[in-house]
């Protein structure tokens, strides 16, 4: 698959997702093989306010490349300056506009999953940021309730330079609840000229070929489902080439203690993260329950680490 000419060897995608997709994490999910990364969405004001919080959420490394940068806003120029300096500064391979946040404070500023309900505006905003910077724009839409209304906006999104459009198969109100609708994806898919990039419960190597085989469509983008099992990259790859390679307790804790040791190198000593993985890592695994108690407990890394290794 081609995004605006860069070729990408792999079809399986990492999710931005918040409070998950840092560097250390995006890393690991390189190493096991995801195509592409994104990082989290960042604040396009933000970043040109130079908030130092927003640039450790989008600094990134050669290693992880092809990487895309994930921003959110509502105001055209704005957005286009920022994707001017992100550029200018970081050089991503991509930049991604987040079209389909349903979180209250971003839609009420008329971002994220809002500016679906334009297509005019969204048209002049895709085309203002495309046209403002020479690597590829990508975009992350929703579905809308009425099929016709989202196929209008996804070639509205090509129409109007966007490289790689990627459909997470919901609706902005049912959230993260619901079956994805990948039907509606085999749509877009089949009417645009775009790499479409299926999103939306692939979960597994079984999942993701059946969401290529009903969809048609270029990638899909693995997001809940990485959160604590990075090892997931290799699971679904592996899988799609015929061969079975099953993710055990061992090699998602091997894996866990790979993402804490490579936080603490890379400065991200934030805990919350690693609990927060860990918590996922050690969920349905019978009688983690006590273990997951003390890891919810412990605020130290030396000691979340201790309570890995002993396991
Ligand atoms: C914790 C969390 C944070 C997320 N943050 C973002 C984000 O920053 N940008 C974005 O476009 N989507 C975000 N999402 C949505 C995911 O990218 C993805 O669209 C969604 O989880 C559906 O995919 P899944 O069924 O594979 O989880 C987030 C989802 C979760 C669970």
């Amino acid at each position: 698959m081609k995004i605006k000419g860069t070729e990408i060897s792999g079809n399986i995608f990492l999710a931005p997702m918040c409070n998950v997709t840092n560097l250390p994490f995006r890393l690991l999910c390189k190493r096991y093989g995801a195509a592409v990364v994104y990082t989290e969405m960042i604040n396009a004001d933000a970043y040109l306010m130079d908030s130092a919080v927003t640039k450790k959420r989008c600094s990134i490394l050669t290693e992880e490349r092809p990487v895309g940068i994930q921003m959110f806003g509502s105001d055209a120029g704005k957005l286009a300056k920022a994707a001017q300096k992100i550029e200018h500064d970081l050089a991503p391979d991509m930049i991604d506009i987040n079209i389909g946040c349903p979180a209250y404070d971003v839609m009420k500023n008329g971002c994220g999953a809002s500016l679906l309900k334009d297509p005019v505006k969204l048209g002049t905003l895709v085309k203002k940021i495309s046209s403002s910077i020479n690597i590829p724009l990508t975009c992350k839409i929703r579905i809308l309730p009425n099929d016709q209304d989202v196929m209008d906006v996804a070639r509205v999104i090509q129409g109007n330079g966007a490289a790689l459009l990627t459909v997470h198969g919901r609706t902005a109100k049912q959230g993260y609840s619901g079956k994805a609708n990948w039907e509606v994806i085999r749509k877009i898919k089949s009417g645009l000229d775009i790499p479409v990039v299926l999103n939306g419960d692939i979960t597994d190597g079984r999942s993701a070929k059946q969401a290529f085989e009903m969809t048609g469509c270029d990638a899909v983008m693995v997001g809940r489902a990485a959160i604590g099992n990075p090892g997931i990259f290799l699971e679904i790859n592996s899988y799609l080439e015929g061969k079975a390679t099953q993710t055990t307790l061992q090699s998602k804790i091997s894996a866990l203690l790979d993402y804490v040791q490579l936080s603490i190198s890379l400065g991200y000593t934030d805990i919350l993260p690693m609990k927060m993985q860990a918590q996922k890592t050690l969920k349905g695994f019978e009688g983690s329950g006590k273990l997951r108690d003390s890891i919810s407990r412990t605020e130290s890394i030396e000691n979340l680490q201790e309570l890995l290794a002993s396991i």
